[in-house]
């Protein structure tokens, strides 16, 4: 007679989709395990079940805790990880905040616009694994403002404050004037923040950049850059720092930028060069 983990993962072999059919199969297979390793009491998964139910109750169009829950377990860091081809620039989570219609705007935009926070010249190259120049990738960029709030979290700012979408030119070159970004914390008041309340973890990530980049051709890459030295950067609640995508924030002295977008030297400089992988 089959074992309940065997029958069970047998159950999905009929499946339509054998990839469906094979994912299935792994996840009670390993969920088993677990519940055997840990010899779970019913009350716990009890326990567990009711954890799910309040994700589910507090999840709307706009918050998602079953997101919050897949960041904060670090699974999706986990399949950034397995999904990310050999050889490009590091991928990283795409985090709650992501508009799908930020505005093109021309290479090298100011998205300053009179607000606080340390200027910030980003600027560099989107190149593929030779180091030849991806023309005319897109970048799709997003930050939070200098009171640690996106747009989505404070309505007083501007929907589309410190994000847009731009390309580079011909030889991968881009850059835009931003700030500083800063750490903030996720969301607390679901039952993912009780979760890690119980567990006294960190509910901080380290301050970052968000940034899709993306051209015909090549595997988009989802990813973020971190200010060295930024407070949580060695304890990021949800996994998201990899080692090559710390980025120095270098004071600099550059007339000809400085003119350019009437700034006062020095002001920060952060060079990156994004590698994509062709598909
Ligand atoms: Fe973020």
């Amino acid at each position: 007679m089959l074992t309940v983990t065997e029958a069970a993962m047998r159950s999905f072999a009929t499946a339509s989709d054998p990839r469906m059919g094979e994912v299935m199969a792994l996840l009670v297979k390993h969920l088993h395990a677990f519940v055997a390793e840990s010899k779970l009491t019913k009350e716990e998964w009890m326990r567990g079940l009711t954890f799910l139910t309040a994700a589910a109750d507090i999840t709307t169009e706009e918050r998602n805790e079953f997101s919050l829950l897949s960041d904060v377990l670090g699974i999706s860091s986990m399949v950034d990880v397995v999904s990310q081809p050999v050889g490009g620039t590091s991928s990283s989570v795409l985090g709650p905040f992501h508009n799908h219609d930020s505005q093109l705007q021309p290479n090298g935009v100011d998205l300053t616009k009179g607000q606080a926070g340390e200027r910030t010249w980003l600027h560099g190259r989107v190149v593929d694994k030779n180091g030849k120049p991806v023309a005319n990738a897109e970048l799709d960029f997003w930050q939070n403002a200098d009171n640690g709030l996106y747009p989505a979290q404070d309505s007083e700012q501007d929907p589309h404050n410190l994000r847009c979408k731009i390309h580079c030119e011909a030889d991968g070159s881009f850059e835009l004037l931003t700030i500083r970004p800063h750490p903030y914390t996720v969301p607390t008041d679901g039952p993912v923040g009780a979760m890690l309340a119980a567990a006294k973890r960190s509910i901080w990530r380290p301050a970052h950049y968000h940034v899709i980049v993306s051209a015909p051709g090549y595997v988009g890459l989802v990813t973020e850059l971190f200010p060295a030295g930024s407070a949580y950067i060695d304890n990021d609640t949800v996994f998201g720092v990899r080692e090559g995508l710390i980025v120095d924030f270098k004071p600099c002295q550059n007339a000809e930028v400085a003119k350019r977008y009437n700034l006062q030297e020095p002001f920060n400089e952060v060079q990156f060069e994004f590698c994509l992988v062709k598909n």
